[in-house]
């Protein structure tokens, strides 16, 4: 009996919702644990691309079950915007195969409106915030006034609920000059909403002990990454929430998600979206080439994506923060064509050399990368099934981060395609 958690161990967008997606083909249930809309998860199937931001990669499957646990923060209107998106290409979310916790967190306008407050506020010092109200909602859980799906289920309730989290909110209103949504008119539109989302509400613990119980095998699907999280990522350059899988079960209320594996996906370079330290960063005529060949812009926002070289480092660190059993490596084929490959092994601070990614952000923004080259390939590996058929050059380019990062690579991605993967150990068995 083996379930899967699946994270980013980078700074997001590694192509988790590409490989959740191909696994869960295998898998009974597929999870969300934390984030929200913020997320941005591309599946390729049959020449259809799907971008899910809230929705877990696995509604697109026929057969298999999806959950919203209480660790996401759930904006109900862009749920039902996501829920009508999906439809327009054939896909049904319902309550039959979409099963929603009922303890988790809301996002209120008065959250994307403080967010975008805030960011306008802090100009040059911008986290480069997605702007969906991430943070403002998990400050209000921590803060104990946070609204939550089940309240939506009794109007009177709501409004008590909803009478405090705006006394809070008066106060910042104020001196924010934003303007907050009539009380009565959010109440009115929470009702209605309510009345649409209860059919999908349940204690999301209970559906995942009882698929346990019989089973069946639960994928859970991280957002963002690594270097994001609250604790361990580039802070204060980062979400708001913990990215690593340690969070899977807290997120959902499934103690026995700790038995998992942890299946870390890993771009094959590294990309980062918004502000913050990141070394590795190629401003130059190979971080525009990556940028092109790999279409790195945000799928949330349309941002352009920072683009630059793979960093043992910090990937190395991410993967021993987190537990992670082995990696998922992608986007391989965006490296064809060069001549050489750059591969960060170490850093340089103040003259030192030091083997790991400092906590704070002054010292992240000061590293100085030592890096190892490597040779690249001409031969495309775009499509690639199978590791024997990758070029000689790109099997010892995988082969080198592994031993320099010193977990397996389980599967490798060679297209967007969700058939353009390559298996070599499976996740769901034994390890
Ligand atoms: P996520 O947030 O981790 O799910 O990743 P995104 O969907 O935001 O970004 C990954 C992008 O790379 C998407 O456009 C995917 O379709 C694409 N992608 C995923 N795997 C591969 C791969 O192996 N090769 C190429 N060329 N593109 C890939
Ligand atoms: P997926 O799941 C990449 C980044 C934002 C910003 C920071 C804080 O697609 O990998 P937030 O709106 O969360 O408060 O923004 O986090 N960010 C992401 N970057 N991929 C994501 O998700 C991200 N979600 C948030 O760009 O730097
Ligand atoms: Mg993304």
């Amino acid at each position: 009996m083996s379930h899967v958690t699946i994270v980013g161990t980078q700074w997001g967008d590694e192509g988790k919702g590409k490989v959740v997606d191909w696994l869960s083909e295998r898998a009974d249930l597929v999870a969300r644990f934390q984030g929200g809309h913020n997320a941005g998860h591309t599946l390729v199937i049959e020449g259809v691309t799907y971008a899910l931001s809230l929705l877990p990669s696995g509604v697109v499957r026929k057969g298999k079950q999806s959950l919203i646990g209480n660790g996401v923060v759930f904006d109900p209107w862009a749920f039902f915007e996501e829920v009508g998106r999906v439809a327009d290409k054939g896909i049904s979310v319902t309550p039959e195969n979409l099963k929603i916790s009922d303890a988790a967190t809301l996002i209120l306008p008065l959250h994307t409106a403080l967010d975008q407050a805030r960011e306008a506020r802090r100009g040059k010092e911008k986290i480069g915030t997605t702007g969906r109200g991430i943070g403002p909602a998990y400050e209000d859980k921590v803060g104990r006034r946070a609204l939550r799906t089940g309240d939506l289920k009794d109007p009177d309730l709501l409004r008590s609920r909803l009478a405090l989290l705006y006394d809070h909110y008066e106060i910042l209103a104020k001196g924010l000059d934003i303007r907050l949504p009539e009380f009565d008119e959010l109440a009115a539109e929470l009702d209605a909403l309510g009345a649409r989302l209860t059919p999908y509400l349940v204690p999301a613990w209970k559906v995942l002990d009882e698929a346990h119980a019989q089973n069946q095998r639960i994928l859970f699907e991280g957002a963002q990454g690594a270097m994001l999280d609250i604790d361990h990522g580039t802070y204060p350059f980062v979400t708001s929430s913990n990215t690593q899988a340690a969070n899977a079960g807290l997120g959902t209320g499934f103690g026995a998600a700790k038995q998992a594996h942890v299946l870390g996906i890993t771009k094959a370079y590294t990309t980062r979206v918004g502000s913050g330290p990141f070394p590795t960063e190629d401003e130059g005529e190979d971080g525009q080439k990556l940028a092109k060949v790999g279409h790195e812009f945000g799928v949330v926002t349309g941002r352009p994506r920072r683009c630059g070289w793979f960093d043992v480092v910090m990937v190395r660190q991410a993967l021993k923060v987190g537990g992670v059993d082995s990696i998922a490596l992608t986007k391989l084929d965006v490296l064809d064509g060069f001549e050489t490959l750059k591969i960060c092994v170490g850093y340089k601070l103040q003259g030192e050399t030091i083997d790991y990614f400092p906590s704070n952000a002054e010292d992240q923004e000061k590293v100085e990368p030592i890096y190892e080259t490597l040779p690249g390939w001409p031969e495309t590996t775009a499509g690639c099934q199978k590791m024997e058929d990758l070029p000689a050059a790109a099997q010892a380019y995988v082969a080198r981060l592994e031993t320099l990062i010193d977990v397996p690579a389980s599967l490798v991605s060679t297209s967007p395609k969700r058939e353009d993967t390559i298996l070599r150990i499976d996740p769901f068995g034994e390890l």
